[in-house]
């Protein structure tokens, strides 16, 4: 039997500030080496999350436990957590070499063995040769690279990241986002690696938390809050774009749009908020017909909005090449019965289908 080892449990973390409920009953066992980003939209108490776990804001309720113990009465510094930022604020007059070791020095870890920790921290994020510049001389993901060093240097049992590749622009982000995804590999520390970006989400987690409104609303690898969403409200937050959730029906036989248009042959009864991702919609001439509002053409594939006959709207898309659509003013559409996802029209959870 393999026992994975919990590396952190937040057990009915809750956070209030006045009257406000930011966190509320959150639960949640993370093992050992896993890669963590809690992902939700702004506003949802992600970085508070992030920052009770930290010790920079007090927990209203519930308990944190790092390797086995108990440390939500603890100061920051003696809970085994690093923190990394968006805006890394290293110390301008200082040297890369001191901004890295600047917690050790605090901590009166003896010259020699600080300067050993600081050279293998900057080797890791491959700065080992910038030791000497001041960060005024260094690139937005060199200086980002020297909070992460920063971090680890202090060879932390968890890694807390807040945003951290917000500020770099789109490529320095693709790189630095590769890099760190590299990093995990290499020293394997725990990580929470906070998000609003979904693309970070799915490339870098091993599994991802997706908050909403300070609750977790699915907690499970990129590939089943892709595949299974738990709710209409995780069907519509991953993928871009996003899924297509339209309100339908069934009669036990068949599935219907608002006008009765059939859609899929399904056994459902009743009621039902019907999902399918733009990608899984087939142009085909037996489909349904649609009106085609708006075209866009992005070189690997298109992206078609389309009204179906009932008025309800809807997001196709298509890679092109081979079965390039033509931008026309109609098109037929299949929904492939094996890729609908069925939503409770008045909960949002998932039926099991
Ligand atoms: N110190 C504070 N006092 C009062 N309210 C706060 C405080 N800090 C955060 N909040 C509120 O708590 C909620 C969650 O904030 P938080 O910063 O955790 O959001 P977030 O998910 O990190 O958002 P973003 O993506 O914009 O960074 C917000 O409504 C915010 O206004
Ligand atoms: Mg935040």
């Amino acid at each position: 039997m393999t026992v994975t080892k919990n590396a952190i449990v937040l057990d009915g973390l809750s956070k209030r500030f006045g009257s406000t409920d930011v966190i509320r009953n959150l639960s949640a066992s993370i093992a050992e080496r896993e890669f963590i980003v809690v992902l939700g939209s702004s506003g949802c108490g992600k970085s508070t999350l992030l920052n009770v776990i930290a010790g920079l804001e007090r927990l209203s309720g519930g308990r944190i436990l790092v390797d086995g113990q108990e440390v939500q009465d603890r100061e920051p510094k003696d809970r085994g957590c690093a923190m990394v930022f968006q805006n890394y604020a290293l110390y301008p007059h200082m040297s890369v070499a001191d901004n890295i070791g600047y917690a050790l020095k605090v901590a009166g870890v003896p010259v020699p063995e600080r300067r050993k920790r600081i050279e293998a921290a900057a080797r890791t994020v491959n700065l080992g040769d910038f030791l000497e510049r001041r960060p005024s001389e260094l690139s937005g993901g060199q200086r980002q690279r020297v909070a992460i060093a920063r971090a680890i240097v202090r060879e932390p049992k968890v890694l807390l990241f807040d945003e951290p590749l917000s500020n770099l622009d789109a490529k320095l982000r693709y790189d630095t986002r590769m890099e760190l995804a590299q990093l995990h590999r290499r020293i394997g520390a725990t990580s929470i690696f906070v998000t609003h970006d979904q693309v970070e989400a799915m490339t870098l987690a091993d599994r991802v938390m997706l908050l909403n409104a300070g609750r977790i609303e699915q907690f499970a690898p990129p590939h089943e809050l892709y595949n299974r969403p738990c709710s209409t409200f995780v069907a519509g937050f991953i993928g871009s774009p996003a899924m297509n959730l339209f309100a339908a029906s069934g009669d036990g036989q068949m599935l219907r749009l608002l006008d009765g248009t059939a859609i899929a042959r399904h056994g459902h009864k009743g009621e039902v908020v019907v999902g399918i991702r733009p990608e899984k919609i087939i142009a085909d001439d037996d489909g349904i017909p649609a009106v085609v509002r708006h075209h866009e053409d992005l070189g690997s594939h298109a992206v078609f909005s389309v009204n179906f006959l009932s008025g309800q709207k809807a997001v196709f898309s298509t890679s092109l090449g081979a079965n390039t659509v033509a931008p026309a003013a109609e098109l037929r559409l299949r929904l492939p019965s094996q890729h609908l996802h069925l939503f409770d029209s008045q909960t949002g959870r998932r039926f099991e289908n």
